[in-house]
Formats: C-alpha cells, structure tokens, sequence
C-alpha cells in the first residue's frame, strides 16, 4: 500500500497507522527516505525493551543541519529560514533567510572548532532566545558536538549540576537576556556556577544587553571578537561532520521522581526523522507557512518545533524573546498579525494567563492569517480550549492538542490539523507509528474503551530517548522496569470510547507548573538546604493558571520570629539551587509530617489536604501518628 508523507484525511490517517503497525520497518524506511543521508541505513531498526536499548537507521549516516539548511538553499536560499521578535517590539526585528542562517551557522561552527571544540563534546548553551541561541545549537550539530541547552532560568547550582553530568568543558552564553521588563544577567549566572567547575576551558559571551560581565582571561571570549577571527580566516566553509544516525545529537536535562534531573539523550537520525513527521503532519504544515512556537529553546519544545522539526521542513520559524503579557498581553496577538503567523503552538498556561486579561488586548488584532493553532506541556481544560478556538482562531482554526515528553523527542498523541477530529480536552489518537496502552497497578494491559489507566508503549519509535547521560542503568529503572517491556510515561489517561486519548496528569512525584516539570524531591531537596528546615514534603495542588502550583509541608527549627520572612527565605534557598520556576505557591509550617511507621512521608494524604479535601483523606491507619494530620488540616493556607 502507499501512502503519502503528509496525510491528508482519516481514511490516510488510518492507513498509514495500520501500515506502521503491521511493517513498522517498511513504513518508517519509506518516511525516512524523504531526507538527505550520506549513507543509508543497513538495517531500520534493533530494540529490546527488556534489556532496554533501540537502534534506529543502523548503519546510515548523515547531518542534520545538512537537512536543516543546506539541502534547501539550492530551492529557497532566500526564504527566511528564522524570524526573530525582541522583547523590546520597539528594537528592530531580524529575518535570517536560509542563506543568512547557512553563513551564520559555519561561522559559528568554525568558531567552536577554533577554541577546540571536537565531535562528541558536550556544550552547554544557556542563553536568552536570540537568533545566536538557535545558531549555536546548529553549529554544534554541524560539527558533531553534543548541545546541552539550560534553559535560562535555571540558577548557578543547577547549571553546575548539569555541566558536572555532562562534563561540559565549553560553554555558550550572553551578557544577559531580556524577559520582560526583567534583565537576567546570565554571564555573571555561569560565573558563580563554574567556580566548583574547574574542567571548563571556554565560555564564549553573546553580547546582548551590555550589561557589565567580568571576563576571565584565557578563559572567557566574545562571541563577536572570535566571530571577526574566522572571518579574517578567509575561509567561510564549514564542511558538516558525518555523525551515524545513533550518534548522539544532543542532551536535555528534565526533572523525574528522584532529586537529580536526568540527562535526556537523543540522537542524530530517528530524532531528525520523527520531528520533521510529526511537524509536517501535525500541523500540516504548507510551503510558505510561518511557524510561531512560543516555547523557550531551553525546552525540548523549542528544541523540535522551533529548529529542528521546522528547519528540515524548510519552514519559516518565528523566534520570540520575550514574554506574552509584555509591554502589555496583546503582544501575541500583534506578532502573529506582524509577521503573517500562519501556525500558533503555545502551552495551557499561557493561554489561562492572557484569559485573565479578558478580550481587551484582541481588540484591532485581525489573526486573520492564523490557520492551525497547538497546545502543549499540560492537560487544556475546557473553559481556555474554547476561549483559545473563539477568541484567537475565531472557531476557524482546528486545535492540536500535542501529548509527548522531553523523552520522546516529538509528539506521540495528537490530532491533525484538519485531518483527524479534535475534542476538546483530548489529545486524541497516537501518531503513526506510536503503540500506546493503558495498564493497571498491575501491569496488566487495559483493553477496550472508556478505560482509564497508566499510559504506556509498546513499540519504539524513531526518537525515544537512546539513555540518561552517563547512567543507562537509570534509564533503565526509571522507564523500562516500572511494568517490564513497555515504556513507562509516568502519566494516567483515559481513552473514551472513540478510543481517543485524554491524559489526566502525572502518577508520579512529578509536578507540571506552567507547563515545566518539576520534581518534588527536587523542590524538597532545595527546601532542606535552608539552615533552618528540618524536613519538608512538597506536592502539586490545582492552581488557576500555572495548572499546578507547588504546595510546601516545612518543619522549621529556628527561631520562627517572622514566619512571612522565613517563608521569603526558603523561597530564596529555592531560587539559588534550581531557579525562580520552583519556587513554592504556598509554604505551611508544620510540627510533623505524616508518615507511615517505616518513615515513608504519605504524600497522598498531603496533596489531599493541598487539594482542599478535609474529609476524605483515605486509610489514615497505617500512621505513626495520626494526630499529625488533623493538625496539618487545621493549619492549611
Ligand atoms: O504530563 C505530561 C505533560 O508534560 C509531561 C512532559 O513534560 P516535558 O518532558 O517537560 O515536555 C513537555 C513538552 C512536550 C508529560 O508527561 N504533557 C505534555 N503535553 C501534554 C501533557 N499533558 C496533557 N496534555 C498534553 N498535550
């Protein structure tokens, strides 16, 4: 049977599913023979779930920014490839055609060779969302070295943690970025964390905000001064590294049930491959569309839907730096009407927050260009799909509602623009390719419909995460040995009975605030450095906005005096190890917490009590001390 790469109906839909289901090798050879590979593959694909490894495209060889660039200057050189808005919309905008972003990515990838850069080594990018952000992810990817982007917000010690995993000795970064009507002073960030990081050899500085940065001789260098030293080189080539397709391609951190976050690890092939099958089919992406992904590069959205899934599409990506409700909460709405944005993909959060500002700031703003509009990161409660489908695509605009994880690389479940049906709250049917089932406590498989369950797969597909950096045993652990021989999401669903997916949120000590994953022993982790705290336990509660806020259980042994100071220090404490993201919503003193007679902290009956619930708190009979609870609920903020 045939099928198309872009598929344009149910009926194609489902053939190309049922296709990928019966010869998944066959199916995903056809789709990846759409790229440029120097070499192809000698075999599609090797896996084991048990003993967990998958090898997709062994054999092949090629690079990816080939595919990302190079392949569409011959048709489109003078397309622009990256459009960047600045935080401030009174500085000048900057379009980067795909010549523009060839030149700029050779240079820079021939910068990183000159200070000694080599395929394999880690990098770490901590930068505001410039075009150099973007440039310098590809020019990694051009030379076959490994890129860690932190997202900006992260603190010193976070950014330590990450370079100590990776053994990061190079660094990216800027003076500092615009957020808002905030200025972060990156450089100075990455100065505190690299005094217990004696292994970094360089740290190349952006200059952005002319904020002052002290440079360290030997160490620290200009992005423009070593810019003008391969110019004066004289030669503006930089020849792509061959990478195999199981190369790594790059590693991003996220959070999990443990305190350290993980080093998610993707490779050059599958990953090229997945990300450019879901951009094109699930947004149905036409030529000459201008993409607007709002998320930050520092996510592994940014990493699929604003370089690499749209680039190799040969797609116009929209780069913003700043912040929805800055200078006031139409600055969306007067982006995508300045730049013609033909697809909108933002997070729940987002559009809750510009909700609350009512229609004011749609008014005058025609969105008359908008033809797809996503949504990512969390589950989208009704009230803000509807709002999202009236007010900004004017119920003309179908809505995708993209399930996936930083560990899958690219969206899992999702509808189509168009082409298979939404519902409202539902991320609806997997892609192509993608074998989900619901289990038990048990692992026991959950057939038929209007089910819920565990969410879990299968059968891999191109870009499942290959391990955690450094620690394939915890790759192992952590989603392979929860129900032996299938991946673990870590989130509950249900499927209605269309067999449509809606997930209902994580099972795990996972929290999802404002779309970003944070781990409560993390945030606990972070609370217990403070002097004065004794132990805390923290879970998730419902919040308006950011979908879940962090709720804080503290035990605190020093003089209390004023409890609102000693709430502002611990959040301080917070916002030094892991960043401002993390910082608890609501922090309650208490004497004890409830545990159960091994020490095991019943969280569950904590987030009930976050939750608001005062009756129902379930067995309460396992406790050591039972009268913990009734002083924790008496207590609640
Ligand atoms: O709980 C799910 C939620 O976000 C988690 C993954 O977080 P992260 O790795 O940071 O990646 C976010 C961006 C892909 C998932 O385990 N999640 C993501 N998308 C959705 C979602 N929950 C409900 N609906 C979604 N569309």
């Amino acid at each position: 049977m045939s099928y198309a790469y872009q598929l344009k109906s149910l009926e194609a839909y489902t053939a190309a599913y049922k296709k990928s289901i019966e010869d998944p090798e066959g199916f995903w050879a056809a789709i990846a023979s759409n790229f440029y590979w120097r070499k192809t593959w000698d075999k599609v694909l090797d896996w084991n779930f048990n003993d967990y490894e998958v090898k997709w495209f062994s054999g092949a060889k090629l690079n990816i920014t080939e595919n990302c660039i190079d392949r569409h200057l011959a048709t489109q050189a003078n397309k622009p490839a990256l459009i960047w808005e600045p935080n401030d919309p009174e500085e000048h905008h900057r379009v980067l055609t795909y010549k523009d972003l060839h030149f700029k990515v050779v240079q820079f990838a021939n910068v990183l060779k000159n200070n000694g850069v080599k395929k394999g080594d880690r990098v770490c990018i901590y930068m505001g969302m410039v075009p150099e952000l973007a440039i310098a992810v590809l020019a990694c990817a051009r030379i076959g070295a490994i890129h860690s982007v932190v997202f900006g917000g992260f603190s010193a010690q976070s950014i330590a943690d990450r370079l100590i995993d990776a053994n990061a000795a190079f660094i990216v970064t800027s003076d500092g970025a615009y957020r808002g009507n905030k200025e972060i002073p990156l450089k100075s960030v990455i100065d505190d964390a690299l005094i217990g990081c004696p292994f970094v050899k360089k740290v190349i500085v952006l200059t952005r905000t002319r904020i002052p940065v002290s440079m360290i001789k030997g160490r620290d260098l200009w992005w423009e001064d070593e810019i003008k030293k391969v110019e004066t080189m004289g030669n503006p080539d930089c020849p792509a590294e061959e990478m195999d397709a199981e190369d790594p391609l790059f590693i991003l951190y996220t959070s999990g049930s443990t305190g350290k976050p993980k080093g998610v690890v993707h490779t050059c092939g599958g990953y090229m491959v997945y990300t450019n099958y879901t951009f094109v089919n699930v947004f149905q992406y036409q030529p000459g569309w201008v993409h607007f992904c709002t998320a930050d590069i520092g996510w592994i959205t940014g990493h699929s839907y604003i370089v690499y899934g749209p680039l190799s599409a040969g797609a116009t990506t929209l780069l913003f730096e700043g912040v929805p409700t800055w200078p006031d909460a139409g600055r969306f709405w007067e982006v995508v009407d300045k730049y013609k944005v033909d697809i909108l993909y933002t997070a729940p959060t987002a559009i809750r927050s510009l909700m609350g500002f009512g229609e004011g700031p749609l008014h005058g703003k025609k969105l008359d260009s908008l033809k797809v509009l996503g949504t990512v990161g969390e589950p989208i409660n009704e009230e803000a799909w509807h709002w999202y489908n009236e007010n900004v695509g004017k119920g003309r605009c179908p809505i995708v509602d993209t399930w996936w994880q930083t560990e899958t690389g690219g969206c899992l479940i999702s509808n189509m623009a168009g082409v298979t049906p939404s519902k409202p709250t539902y991320a609806t049917l997997p892609m192509p390719g993608v074998q989900m089932l619901l289990v038990d406590e048990n692992g026991k498989e959950i057939e038929g419909n209007n089910v819920s369950g565990n969410l879990c797969i299968k059968f891999p597909w191109p870009s499942i995460l290959r391990t955690t950096y450094g620690d394939h045993e915890r790759c192992k652990t952590n989603y392979f040995s929860t129900y032996p021989g299938l991946y673990f999401t870590g989130d509950g669903a249900l499927r209605d009975e269309n067999g449509f997916y809606r997930i209902t949120g994580r099972v795990d000590d996972v929290l999802n605030v404002s779309g970003h994953r944070i781990g409560t022993a993390e945030v606990e982790n972070a609370i217990n450095m403070h002097a004065g705290v004794v132990e805390s336990a923290v879970v998730g509660y419902p919040h308006d906005i950011k979908g879940q806020g962090i709720y804080a259980y503290v035990i605190y042994q020093g003089t209390h005096g004023d409890e609102s100071l000693t709430r502002k220090d611990i959040l301080q404490t917070v916002t030094r190890i892991i960043g401002p993201i993390a910082k608890p919503d609501k922090i309650q003193f208490v004497a004890g917490l409830p545990k159960t007679r091994s020490g095991k902290i019943m969280r569950r009956i904590l987030r009930k009590i976050a939750e608001g619930e005062t009756t129902n708190l379930g067995d309460t009979s396992t406790l050591l001390d039972p009268s913990v609870v009734e002083e924790i609920m008496n207590g609640k903020l």
